[in-house]
């Protein structure tokens, strides 16, 4: 494990509007040679000095879309992975705080995943189309990419898995359980047509005839979006059956079977952004962005379907004060936030990437 520099105490001990000036200052300064993509579960102290906003398929467009010598990458560890593989060899990706990681893409590693072909293919004669979540390592999209698989977003779910299914092969959906759970049955696929793999048993868990299963579901889950349960539904539908619920599909199956209706980060906004007023509704997402909702739509009356939920912690690193010393490290040439992936990872996970991007 390499050293993470702390934030030195200087961006602790600046106030507000001067760590707002210094952002300012230096955007001005590095101009178009500047580019700044940033989630819409990050901080609004932060998302307010972004070039786009966007949920994870969108950034991936952006950062492949543009030209900008540095790109501060307002997200997680693999989302800027992503954007170095679809910027050019000269474009500079930067994380503001490396430890920015992803709780979800951390339940996959690909020794793991390495582990689990072996043994679908020895023990069961089981050889996997791959499709991984983005929300993984460049390893991992690599080794998708090498067996033909595709990467995919919650924006874009319904067509891969569609794709996937008309392959004919079995698929290996990883690391979110939930949302391959969710969107297979969408389409049609049975939940007893469905296993799962647990990676740290290293055992596939399967009560029928093995030559039935249509897909095999990775064991990981998003640590933010299980938090919502379906006892925070029955309890609305309890006290205010008029409130609409909508929810991310990394929530669990029977939340979003409970739910009045599910989809992507940029789902969930359009929805709410079309929503007639005085509508009342419950979202079942990240806390940053739901507060986000609540600021801009007065006019609706909006509330977290978990009344004690908190924001991505990971997301969350990413603050102020790092952000804008980032951005003085690039003026200082001090390259130590930039996030890499090597020439032969890049080139098998681009093929699973480039099938993303090309059903949207
Ligand atoms: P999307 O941006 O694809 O909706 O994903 C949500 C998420 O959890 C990102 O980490
Ligand atoms: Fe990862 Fe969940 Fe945070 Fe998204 S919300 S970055 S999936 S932990």
């Amino acid at each position: 494990m390499f050293n993470i520099a702390q934030l030195p105490a200087k961006y602790r001990q600046m106030s507000v509007a001067a760590l707002e000036k210094r952002a300012l200052e230096v955007k001005a300064q590095l101009g178009k040679d500047l580019f700044i993509p940033a989630h819409h579960y990050q901080k609004d102290e932060v998302l307010k000095f972004a070039d786009k906003t966007g949920d994870s398929l969108e950034l991936a467009n952006y950062s492949r879309d543009n030209a900008a010598k540095y790109i501060v990458f307002c997200g997680v560890h693999f989302m800027a992975e992503t954007a170095d593989m679809l910027t050019a060899d000269d474009q500079i990706v930067l994380l503001p705080d490396l430890r920015a990681g992803c709780s979800m893409a951390d339940m996959a590693n690909i020794q793991q995943v390495e582990r689990c072909d072996r043994l679908l293919q020895e023990q069961y004669q089981i050889d996997v189309l791959p499709l991984t979540y983005v929300n993984s390592t460049a390893a991992i999209k690599a080794f998708v990419g090498r067996k033909n698989g595709a990467c995919l977003t919650s924006g874009n779910a319904h067509k891969m898995v569609s794709w996937a299914l008309s392959m004919n092969q079995v698929i290996l959906f990883l690391p979110d359980q939930h949302l391959g759970r969710n969107t297979a049955y969408d389409l049609g696929v049975p939940l007893d047509q469905m296993a799962i793999y647990d990676p740290i048993r290293q055992t596939l868990i399967y009560e029928g005839d093995v030559s039935d299963i249509r897909i095999i579901l990775w064991q990981g889950h998003c640590s933010v979006h299980e938090k919502f349960t379906t006892a925070n539904i029955e309890h609305l539908r309890r006290t205010e059956p008029d409130r609409r619920i909508i929810v991310h599909p990394e929530c669990s199956f029977d939340v979003v079977r409970q739910s009045d209706d599910n989809g992507s980060t940029r789902k969930i906004i359009q929805t709410i952004e079309n929503a007639a007023p005085g509508t009342k509704w419950a979202i079942g997402t990240e806390m940053n962005l739901v507060n986000r909702l609540i600021k801009h739509h007065p006019e609706l009356d909006i509330i977290s379907l978990n009344p004690y939920m908190c924001a991505c912690l990971t997301m969350n690193r990413i603050d102020l004060p790092h952000f804008v010393w980032c951005l003085d490290k690039i003026v200082a040439q001090d390259l130590s936030n930039q996030i890499t992936v090597d020439a032969e990872t890049t080139t098998y996970a681009l093929q699973a990437l480039d099938k993303m991007l090309q059903r949207q």
